[in-house]
C-alpha cells in the first residue's frame, strides 16, 4: 500500500488489501490456490462517496473509451446501460468474472487495483431529454489558440476510464464495458495509456512522463484541508444539480509530445522550460522535490532563476487566482508515424469541482506563453460530469436517470 501513499487513500474511495473475492468467480479456479501477490490483491472499492479512479494512485495501465448513444436509445436505455456497467464494474473490481460470457482474460489474476469510472458528456443530456439536469459546468470548453483538436476523438455522450496495475485485467474490463454497451451505445473513440509498474522503483516515487520529468509533484493531496472543495462538487449547496453531489468534472486532453524537438534541447534548456530539475524534480531555486519554489530568486544578471514562462511557475494556483486541478494522467504511445515521429504523449486527465475554476484558467494562462507549449500539441479534448459514487444497491448515475 506504500505506493498509494503518494496520493493517499481518500475516504470511501480508498483501497483495501486482501485476497479478492474468495470463493466466488475466478477465485474458485484451482490456479488461485496460490496466494496473489500484493499487486494482484490490491483492490479499490466500487461503492463509496466518490467514484473510484480519482484519488487512487496512478495505475500501470489505462483505457479511456467514449460512447455515443445509439439512434433511438434514450433515457431508459441509458439507465439500463449504467445499471449493467455498474454491476460489471463492481464484480471486476472485486476480482470476479462478468455474470455472462466472460472472456477469461483476467482469469488467475486478482483485482490488481482495477478502477472503472463513468461520466456524462454535454451531448448526453439532449439525447436523453434531460437538458434541465445538465450542469452549466459542462458548457463546452473555450477554444485555445494552441488547439489542434480532432472532433472525432473528442467529447462523446458517455465516458469510461479504466485503470489497473495489470494489462490483462485492464483489457478485460475494457472488453466487458464494450460488450455491456450492446445495442444501446457505440464506441466514439478509445485511447490506451500506461504508467510505471508498481515495484519498478526502489521506493515509491512521483511518476515520470515520456519527456523524462517527474510529473505530479505539486498535485493537491487528499490530506489537505481544501482538497475536497477543490476536487469534488459539494454534497449540498447551490453549485449545480443535486445529482452531481460528491461528483467531479474530468477534463481529458490527448497531448502529443513533440519528442524529437524536445530531445534536441540541452538538459539546462529542458529544465528551464519546466522550472524544475529533471533528475529529482527540485525547483531550480534549490532544495529537493518538495522544497517550496522561490519565485523571486534572481541570478547575477538579474533574470529569475525560475524563468517567467516556466511551466511549473505559471501553472501554480497562486499565479491563477487559486485555480487547482488534480492531474491523473496516463502516458500513451501509439506507434511511429511514417515520417518517424512517435505518436506519444500524455492522456492528460484532470479532476476538479468546476472546470471554470480549474482547467480553464490554467490552460488560458498556458496559452498566453508557456515555455512547454512549443513541445506539445493538444490533439483531442473531452469534458465529462462524473457523478458521485454509487451507494450500496445503487448504480452510478441513478440519481440523474431515475
Ligand atoms: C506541473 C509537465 C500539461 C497543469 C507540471 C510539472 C511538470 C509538468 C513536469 C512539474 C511537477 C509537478 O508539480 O507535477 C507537463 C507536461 C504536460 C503538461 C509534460 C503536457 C504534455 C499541463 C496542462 C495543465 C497543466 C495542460 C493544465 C491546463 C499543471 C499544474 C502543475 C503542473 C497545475 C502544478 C503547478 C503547481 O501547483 O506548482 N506539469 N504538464 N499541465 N502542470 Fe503540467
Amino acid at each position: 500500500l506504500s505506493r498509494r501513499a503518494l496520493l493517499g487513500t481518500a475516504g470511501a474511495g480508498g483501497l483495501v488489501l486482501g485476497a479478492a473475492g474468495a470463493g466466488v468467480g475466478y477465485a474458485a479456479a484451482p490456479s488461485q490456490a496460490t496466494p496473489l501477490t500484493s499487486v494482484g490483491s490490491d483492490r479499490a472499492m466500487f461503492h463509496g462517496k466518490h467514484q473510484p479512479g480519482i484519488t487512487e494512485g496512478l495505475q500501470a495501465r489505462g483505457h479511456l473509451i467514449a460512447f455515443d448513444l445509439a439512434a433511438g436509445a434514450g433515457r431508459k436505455e441509458a439507465a439500463a446501460l449504467l445499471r449493467r456497467w455498474s454491476t460489471t464494474a463492481e464484480r471486476l473490481m472485486a476480482g470476479e468474472a462478468m455474470t455472462q460470457d466472460d472472456t477469461d482474460v483476467a482469469r488467475d489474476a486478482g483485482p490488481s487495483s482495477l478502477t472503472v469510472t463513468f461520466g456524462f458528456g454535454n451531448s448526453f443530456f439532449a439525447r436523453t431529454g434531460l437538458e434541465k439536469q445538465r450542469p452549466s459546468a459542462l458548457d463546452p470548453l473555450p477554444d485555445f489558440s494552441s488547439d489542434h483538436l480532432d472532433p472525432s476523438r473528442s467529447n462523446g455522450d458517455l465516458w469510461v476510464q479504466i485503470g489497473a496495475d495489470d494489462a490483462l485485467v485492464a483489457f478485460h474490463a475494457l472488453r466487458a464495458v464494450q460488450k455491456d454497451a450492446g445495442s444501446a451505445a457505440r464506441v466514439r473513440w478509445q485511447m490506451n495509456g500506461f504508467n510505471r509498474s508498481p515495484g519498478a522503483t526502489g521506493r515509491p516515487m512521483t511518476a515520470r512522463n515520456l519527456m523524462g520529468q517527474l510529473d505530479g509533484t505539486r498535485n493537491p493531496k487528499p490530506t489537505e484541508s481544501d482538497f475536497d472543495r477543490r476536487i469534488f462538487v459539494p454534497s449540498s449547496g447551490s453549485t449545480g444539480p443535486a445529482w452531481m453531489a460528491n461528483g467531479s468534472y474530468a477534463v481529458v486532453r490527448r497531448i502529443r509530445m513533440l519528442l524529437d524537438d524536445w530531445e534536441k534541447l540541452s538538459l539546462a534548456d529542458q529544465e528551464n522550460v519546466v522550472g524544475r530539475r529533471k533528475s529529482n524534480g527540485a525547483p531550480l531555486s534549490g532544495g529537493s522535490e518538495t522544497t517550496a519554489m522561490d519565485l523571486e530568486k534572481a541570478r547575477s544578471d538579474g533574470e529569475y532563476v525560475v524563468p517567467l514562462n516556466a511551466h511549473a511557475r505559471i501553472t501554480r494556483p497562486d499565479q491563477n487566482g487559486g485555480a487547482a486541478i488534480l492531474r491523473r494522467p496516463f502516458s500513451y504511445h501509439d506507434g511511429i508515424d511514417a515520417d518517424g515521429t512517435p505518436d506519444a504523449g500524455l492522456l492528460f486527465v484532470c479532476w476538479q469541482a468546476d472546470p471554470l475554476r480549474g482547467f480553464v484558467p490554467v490552460q488560458r494562462k498556458l496559452d498566453r506563453g508557456d515555455a512547454l507549449s512549443q513541445y506539445i500539441r493538444h490533439e483531442a479534448s473531452g469534458l465529462f460530469a462524473v457523478p458521485g459514487g454509487a451507494a450500496d444497491g445503487e448504480y452510478v448515475g441513478q440519481r440523474l436517470l431515475e
